[in-house]
């Protein structure tokens, strides 16, 4: 196989003022960190206190940061990427957010992503660019590297052709993407919304899952990420005896669990408020049920999350504080903070349930973490209708989130859920992630990517 150049907006791992190296946040990165093959390069951005820095080695593949000031890190990340297209692509845009500051930077940023890589592909290389922060980065490179073979996955949900069309600059983003030998989405529905986007808004004819650009095949498929199953198996294994610490200091008989980055479209509020109904309805008894919610904090100089933290906190206090047990604690476990996956793992084998109630989500690796960790073979999810993961488990108890009845009546079911049945259901979701893990995922991509018939340039 060619040379391999991963794009993404974070590197695996985020760099501290003081050199420090820790895990970057989110599934992206964990995915990639997973599947980073031998002598292959990264290019991406190190972190707000990372500054400018040499490439470096980590573990067998190459680094090379890109520095973003502070100007930049405000338009280009928490501007264009997190203020415009999140909410637009997630379908949960608040307000006139199209900055036109915010756009330019983006431009900037994604032509300074697109120079690094164009200088560091050896010839004929293969270049996988991710998500939606480096939307313009295929058709940059290819007029810079024309021998390059280019594929995008986003991994956030694509939306439907109206709402794409709000964009100002839409074209500019479609053309961007077209650059792409083959762009990879999380489901069908995603694949089949950006056809129909191109059909509205281009003269470029599209044969299925074919578009014809100029004299190029661009190939658009659905391509569901996944977790490293036998990793999370071993974590699960191996947090089996903090498990049953943190189910003793829990007290109850059984515990939901939340986990998430604490981000609007997560649902967190509508889950809790599921939970506090069925509480106040008396059909959940404090004492023997408790909701840990593990809030991850994520983007925190953006207006919209710091809105969400605030509405999350307000409702965590007023379930505790209406229904405080005899010990004086409350029912909701709170934790905002951030875990490493030895303890998220020991989570995930406490828990009864996982409760994940997105509005909008691209995959929910959570999901798929949960059921890799649980090798004991029980736990109960209740997935969203409305993240990717839902799709590959219909063994779930899927509900709509917007349907707070709906929660109440899943989480009912999943606390009653007879034990061979949970167990079935989880065998079946466990050997679903087991056939289709990460790696799984990235080798059908690069083999994917590897076979489009391209007008290239070979160099030699
Ligand atoms: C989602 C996005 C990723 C992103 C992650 C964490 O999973 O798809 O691209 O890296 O969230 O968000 P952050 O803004 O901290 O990178």
């Amino acid at each position: 196989m060619s040379a391999l150049v991963v794009a993404a907006n974070r590197l695996p791992v985020e760099i501290s003022a003081t050199g420090e190296a820790t895990a970057s946040p989110g599934g992206l990165a964990s995915a990639l960190s997973t599947v980073a093959v031998v002598g292959s390069t990264w290019v991406g951005w190190a972190g707000p206190g990372a500054g400018r820095l040499a490439p470096l080695p980590f573990g067998d593949t190459h680094l090379h940061p890109i520095a973003l000031s502070p100007g930049e890190e405000a338009r280009y990340y928490q501007g264009f990427a997190n203020s415009v297209l999140w909410p637009l692509f997630h379908g949960r845009l608040r307000r006139e957010e199209m900055n036109r500051s915010w756009w330019r930077t983006y431009r900037i940023v994604n032509e300074r992503f697109a120079t690094a890589i164009a200088r560091t592909a050896p010839p004929n290389a293969t270049v996988w660019v991710h998500d939606y922060h480096l939307l313009l980065v295929p058709k940059l490179l290819r007029a810079r590297r024309p021998d390059v073979r280019v594929g995008l996955f986003l991994h956030i949900p694509f939306p439907n052709a109206q709402l794409f069309s709000m964009l100002p600059w839409r074209q500019e983003v479609l053309a961007g993407m077209l650059g792409s030998d083959l762009i990879g989405f999380q489901v069908p529905e995603d694949a089949t919304n950006f056809i129909s986007t191109v059909q509205r808004l281009s003269e470029v004819h599209a044969d299925g899952q074919r578009l014809r650009v100029g004299a190029r095949t661009v190939e658009v498929d659905a391509f569901p990420i996944s977790v490293d199953f036998s990793r999370w198996d071993a974590l699960g294994n191996n947090a089996a005896r903090a498990a049953v610490v943190l189910r003793a200091e829990m007290d109850v008989a059984s515990i939901l669990l939340g986990i998430d980055r604490l981000d609007y479209t997560k649902g967190i509020t509508q889950r809790l408020q599921a939970f506090e109904e069925l509480l106040d309805e008396g059909r959940i008894d404090t004492e023997h049920c408790a909701f840990v919610q593990v809030a991850v904090p994520s983007r925190t100089d953006v207006p919209a999350y710091q809105d969400e933290r605030e509405e999350v906190e307000a409702i965590v206090e007023r379930i505790n504080s209406r229904h405080r047990r005899p010990n004086g604690h409350g029912p909701v476990r709170y934790i905002e903070s951030s875990f490493d996956d030895t303890g998220l793992a020991a989570w995930y084998r406490a828990a009864d349930a996982l409760v994940v109630t997105s509005l909008a989500d691209g995959m929910n690796l959570v999901a798929k973490e949960f059921v890799a960790a649980r090798g004991d073979g029980d736990g109960v999810v209740v997935l969203s209708e409305f993240a990717g993961a839902a799709q590959d488990f219909p063994e779930a108890l899927i509900i709509n989130p917007y349907d707070i009845e709906a929660i109440k009546s899943a989480l009912l079911t999943a606390l009653s859920m007879p034990d061979g049945e949970r167990r079935s259901r989880m065998e079946s979701m466990r050997a679903t992630v087991r056939r289709h893990d990460v790696h799984h995922w990235a080798q059908h991509f690069l083999e994917r990517l590897g076979a489009v018939p391209g007008e290239r340039h070979r160099l030699s």
